[in-house]
């Protein structure tokens, strides 16, 4: 099948490059020429493991390709990909005017049956909103069905998650579009929840806020274990193993960051509070993951004692490991917080070092290496679990150290082991 993408930023791409590996043929479409003249050349604008490779495969087996107008797109896919970004105003609300632009451009170029797919993550009830646009601005009334179909791609291991789903969830409201969309996935071996538009919009804000929920709650828990020292690794583990809670997402630390919790969190919250209903267990979501980054410095001071002319090195930027992204990264808040108190610092992240730059610039010294990074530290904090990290000399590290203390944010050493090497370890919650 011919299919559009339109908009080549993270989810575009990912999905572009994906359906290409089920045997369809893709156009993808963005209005920045710098961008799709890079990507006709095989340069991706973002680090994902495998992408690249999957990209300039499709290109060169002639199943992928980029442009910039819309209109190509259109006549071109029979499916038309939406997957532009619905950046946060600073109300939290989305903004949805380059959905809307879309939309318009769709209308104006389509000559025949198209099913239009909101991939990007957008409020419930946008799916209404673009098929009045796309009704409105299509003199020809030619038909069309609108889908919901939200993506739960993680990043770092979005290709597998994207050809090795839990779930599909395709919210139509015709046989016709459900037709065509079996069609899109019918290689993928995967559960697909067919929905009422609206719910498809509302299950994508619902399941992040969930495991946003999930986070803060085992984050909170994390606070009284460090109280009464108890460790919440076990906690969690004990917790994890009753099928109706699950493991997955209890993992105390630093708190959530990245371009998605943050974001779809506010989103939702503003969208609850417009419809009349105030969605507090969603704010308090937001304001433990606020104070999990505050009581983590609290937790450096406490085990170097003032700040002030200390240095600290931060393992870490990416707000996980896999991935240079640091938009929300707890790491970016954490420094600010111990620049804030006097503390210099020193830090080291095997590839979101770029991007940390352009946010913190000189305010910060980066080092070439981990152990680069920790000469002469007065505690080594770590902030991502990057699985480099793991594999560090620890007898080097201590050496390296000027006090051998680790405050682990990710809870990804072995604090006993450590502390037997003479280490003041903490760890978070345990
Ligand atoms: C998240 C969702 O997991 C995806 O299903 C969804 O498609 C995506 O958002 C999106 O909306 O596009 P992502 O932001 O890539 O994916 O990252 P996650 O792996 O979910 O991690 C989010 C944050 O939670 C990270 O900062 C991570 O360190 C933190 N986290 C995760 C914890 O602190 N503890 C955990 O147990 C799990």
């Amino acid at each position: 099948m011919n299919i559009t993408v339109i908009g080549t930023g993270y989810v575009g791409l990912v999905t572009g490059a994906c359906l290409t590996q089920l045997g369809h043929s893709v156009m993808c479409i963005d209005n920045n020429h710098e961008k799709i003249e890079l990507l006709k050349k095989g340069t991706l604008p973002i680090y994902e493991p495998h992408l690249t490779s999957l990209v300039t495969t499709a290109m060169q087996r002639k199943k992928m390709f980029f442009s910039t107008e819309i209109s190509k797109g259109v006549t071109f896919g029979k499916v038309i990909f939406v997957t532009v970004g619905t950046p946060p105003k600073t109300s939290g609300e989305a903004d949805l005017s380059l959905v809307e632009k879309v939309a318009i451009e769709i209308a104006s170029s389509m000559k025949s049956y198209r099913v239009i797919v909101s991939k990007s993550t957008v409020p419930v009830e946008t799916g209404e909103k673009i098929a009045h646009t796309i009704e409105l601005y299509n003199k020809t009334h030619i038909p069309f069905d609108i889908v919901s179909n939200p993506e739960f791609l993680r990043e770092g291991v979005a290709i597998h998650d994207f050809m090795h789903p839990d779930r599909i969830v395709i919210g139509a409201s015709s046989e016709r579009a459900k037709k065509v969309m079996r069609e899109v996935y019918k290689k993928i071996k995967a559960p697909i929840i067919f929905t009422d538009i609206k719910s498809a919009e509302l299950i994508k804000h619902a399941a992040n806020s969930f495991l946003s929920l999930k986070i803060s709650y085992i984050n909170a828990l994390s606070q009284i274990c460090d109280r009464v020292g108890a460790d919440v690794r076990q906690v969690a583990d004990g917790m994890g193993h009753d099928k109706r809670i699950g493991r997955a997402f209890l993992d105390a630390g630093v708190g959530f960051g990245g371009s998605c919790f943050p974001k779809d969190l506010s989103a939702f919250i503003t969208i609850a509070d417009e419809i009349g209903y105030n969605f507090e267990l969603l704010k308090v979501v937001q304001k433990i993951n606020e104070e999990q980054k505050i009581n983590f410095v609290k937790k450096i001071r406490e085990a170097v004692w003032n700040l002030n002319e200390k240095t600290i090195t931060v393992l870490g930027l990416a707000f996980k490991p896999n991935t240079d992204d640091i938009r929300s990264a707890p790491a970016i808040d954490i420094i600010s917080l111990l620049l804030e108190e006097g503390a210099t610092v020193r830090a080291y992240d095997p590839v979101a070092m770029n991007n940390a730059k352009k946010i913190l610039g000189e305010k910060i010294v980066f080092g070439k290496t981990p152990y680069d990074s920790m000469q002469g530290s007065h505690a080594l904090v770590v902030l991502t679990e990057w699985d480099e990290f793991k594999k560090l000399d620890m007898k080097k590290v201590k050496k390296l150290l000027h006090t051998p203390v680790i405050i682990d944010g990710r809870n990804m050493f072995d604090g006993e082991k450590l502390r037997a090497m003479g280490f003041v370890y903490k760890g978070v919650g345990c």
